[in-house]
């Protein structure tokens, strides 16, 4: 079986081999255009006469070039003669790394960006700013950085630093990443979270929250009620003026811009929310979330990008139908039900998908093992399902080394599963490739070894429940019976 991850759909071998003799395999490759090959799909022929790839874009002639090296890193130098049919399950398919609780310079940025394009991951969300930090210059509003970047301590579950911490992408930075990226074929999805998880934008400019008051960058992990006031005409303007610099730099498709976890208190007290609310003819908070949602989605729609949002915007039942809906956690099912009338679905299932959670509350073989045609998605549903995105959140991952051990090798098997068609894959046959591919990485990808992947029964509740307990603090109770 040929070594490769993701699994290809169809590999057939012939007779011979092409030996290398010291030639660099891809500078041996003849691209030839093939319009019958499925978009970033690719046929790749070795034969010892040479290697060809057809393809029929530019990322399918990326996506043979992977499989390629792949080939050549556990053949050496003499390479079989293959034919490898390939296409992949889902368009989609991501990697979200949270910036704000933790700040990753671009040096390591670029760690995690080049491993997850080795595995055919085309999309990168950076979730750039949260409670606890504003991460992307603007360069026409200063005051995002200067107040918002950086906090006073860090009090994450049980660890407390009392040093300031902070840091933030300059717009040459930002530029270099989404140019790293583009070399890499993956897409820069940048998130500005709204209108909770703003603390770091209320910090900067406090009139921009329902009371006004100014306040700090949280120290902590949480759900925060200060959130922006839908009915000030400043929130729009600073906002649109945040999106449209950002729009210069961030040149891909798509643009995300949050709305999970939006307590409504504040909404609720406030006469400027209230009267847009009674304005608009809106019979409740989720409503009016879904409302500006809708204007902020509009405007960016007017500079050409597809919107993504966290599912919870859909509870107002009022989403403009082109949004691009993520589903993380979902008890509502209505994420189901947006699939299934024919609107886009990327599935991020916390219990599956994220990766900050340990090995024994999510272990290797159940990340392989989900499939993200959830139950309830009917036909429609499952052609609505553009793919996966997989994210570690950063509250209780301070260093490259840690989130590379974290995400590695569980980004390896979403990858696979967001790839290669379902009836292919096979956990034991996923395990002995993986293990063969595993130390080609980058040495800075630190991956958890064989022991950790899945943890034996009595270990993953004694890992599960001591992450949770190491995970709160008193701080975090305290602002969670506040929020009610
Ligand atoms: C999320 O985990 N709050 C999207
Ligand atoms: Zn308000």
């Amino acid at each position: 079986m040929l070594n490769v991850i993701p699994k290809p759909c169809s590999v057939t071998y012939s007779a011979g081999v092409l030996r290398l003799n010291g030639r660099n395999p891809s500078e041996l490759v003849t691209r030839i255009g093939d319009k019958t090959v499925f978009p970033q799909g690719y046929r790749l022929v070795i034969n010892p006469r040479g290697i060809t790839a057809a393809v029929s874009d530019d990322a399918g002639y990326f996506n043979a070039l992977k499989t390629l090296e792949q080939i050549c890193s556990t053949s050496g130098s003499v390479l079989p003669s293959v034919t490898v049919e390939d296409a992949p399950r889902f368009p989609f398919r991501s990697f979200m790394i949270d910036c704000s609780r933790h700040f990753f310079k671009t040096d390591e940025l670029k760690v995690m960006i080049d491993a997850a394009s080795k595995f055919k991951f085309n999309y990168f969300h950076w979730h750039l700013t949260n409670d606890q930090g504003w991460r992307a210059e603007v360069p026409e509003l200063p005051e995002l950085c200067e107040k918002g970047s950086v906090r006073g301590s860090s009090h994450f579950g049980s660890v407390y630093d009392p040093k300031p911490y902070g840091g933030y992408y300059t717009v040459d930075e930002m530029r270099d990443i989404v140019s790293y990226c583009r070399d890499r074929n993956i897409e820069v999805i940048p998130e500005i979270d709204m209108p909770g998880h703003a603390t770091s934008l209320i910090a900067a400019f406090p009139e921009l929250s329902c009371n006004g008051k100014p306040i700090g960058l949280k120290t902590t992990g949480g759900i925060f009620k200060d959130i922006l006031c839908v009915g000030n005409d400043k929130t729009y303007e600073i906002v649109f003026r945040i999106l449209d610099s950002l729009c210069g730099i961030f040149d891909g498709r798509y643009f995300h811009i949050g709305g999970d976890e939006v307590p409504k208190n504040r909404w609720k007290s406030c006469n400027k929310c209230r009267s847009l609310k009674s304005s608009l003819g809106l019979k409740n908070e989720e409503e009016l979330q879904g409302a500006f949602m809708n204007t902020v989605a509009e405007f960016l729609r007017q500079k050409g990008k597809k919107v993504i949002m966290w599912n919870e915007c859909l509870n107002g039942n009022n989403l403009d139908e082109s949004v691009t809906v993520q589903l993380w956690m979902d008890k509502t099912g209505n994420s189901v039900k947006w699939a299934n009338s024919g609107h886009k679905l990327i599935m991020s299932d916390f219990y599956h998908y994220y990766m900050d959670y340990p090995y024994g509350m999510t272990p290797l073989k159940k990340v392989y093992g989900y499939n993200p045609v959830i139950k309830g998605l009917d036909h429609t549903g499952a052609a609505s399902l553009i793919g996966i995105e997989a994210p570690i959140w950063t509250e209780h991952v301070r260093t490259l080394d840690r989130m590379t051990y974290m995400c590695y090798p569980r980004y390896i098997a979403a990858a696979e599963r967001a790839w290669t068609p379902e009836d292919l894959c096979d956990y034991d046959d996923f395990k002995s490739r993986l293990k063969k591919l595993l130390p080609s990485l980058d040495k800075r990808i630190r991956y958890a070894p064989e022991q950790n992947w899945d943890p034996p029964g009595r270990s993953r509740i004694d890992e599960t429940v001591s992450f949770f307990i190491k995970a709160i603090n008193e701080d975090n109770i305290k602002n969670f019976l506040d929020s009610r």
